[in-house]
């Protein structure tokens, strides 16, 4: 079998006395799709943020295509290449065109290659309309639309979405789910840590994996 996209091993995390992580691992296969789940606190917030180098920890060993790392050294480069995108995403003040600019401007894509992505990103999202409108003028579905279009523009490599659905119901809730299900479905990597049923049902009709807090003991 070949090696995965990305591993976790011997993951150690503690806050305090809680000890959340110990000697946990994790392993993504490249273009796979999964759902994290698990009840409130057992983890999956800091798992993707250790996934993600936002979040330190005692322990732990990374490992993104070939190349190794310590959770407490994550290579800066990893980070153009993983895309973290919040519960409740924070947009810049600006309109939400700007905001999916912004990080294609920073790594250096071209005035009118940026202008295409951009283009396409929002009008995958259903946000065309909406391209001008400053952040705080959203609703809670359009805003977490434009923070999976400002991920998607990116194009990631490895896509880590926490909790995408929270706090949405009926038409916004229904919107952002074909989103994240499309976003598994196409060819990049993509974890969902979720306890949506709708998500765990919409998985496991497109075969994704699901798991509870999919980690094991590390013996
Ligand atoms: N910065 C922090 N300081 C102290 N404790 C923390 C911190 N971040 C997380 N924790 C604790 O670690 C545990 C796991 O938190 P985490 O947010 O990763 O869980 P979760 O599975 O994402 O939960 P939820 O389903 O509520 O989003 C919780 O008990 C939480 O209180
Ligand atoms: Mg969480």
């Amino acid at each position: 079998m070949s090696a995965p996209l990305f591993s976790v091993e011997g993951l150690a995390k503690r806050f305090g006395e809680r000890v959340l992580f110990d000697g946990a691992r994790l392993e993504l296969e490249a273009g796979s799709g999964y759902v994290l789940t698990g009840a409130n606190g057992t983890g999956k917030t800091t798992l993707l943020r250790i996934v993600a180098g936002l979040e330190p920890s005692e322990e732990g060993r990374l490992a993104f295509r070939a190349q190794a790392s310590l959770v407490s050294d994550y290579p800066e480069a990893w980070r153009r290449e993983v895309v973290y995108v919040h519960q409740q995403p924070y947009l810049f003040g600006t309109t939400i065109e700007k905001n999916l600019e912004y990080g294609l401007a920073r790594r250096g894509v071209p005035r009118s290659e940026r202008e295409a992505r951009v283009r396409e990103a929002l009008a995958w999202a259903g946000l065309t309309e909406r391209r001008e409108v400053p952040p705080h003028k959203l609703s809670d579905g359009e805003r977490q639309r434009a923070a999976l279009a400002r991920a998607k523009v990116l194009d990631p490599t490895l896509l880590l979405l926490d909790e995408p659905t929270a706090n949405l119901d009926g038409d916004a809730r229904k919107q952002v789910l074909e989103l994240v299900t499309a976003l598994c479905i196409e060819n990049h990597t993509v974890v969902v840590a979720s306890h949506d049923p709708e998500i765990i049902r919409l998985a496991i009709l497109n075969r994704l994996c699901v798991a509870d807090r999919r980690i094991e003991a590390d013996d």
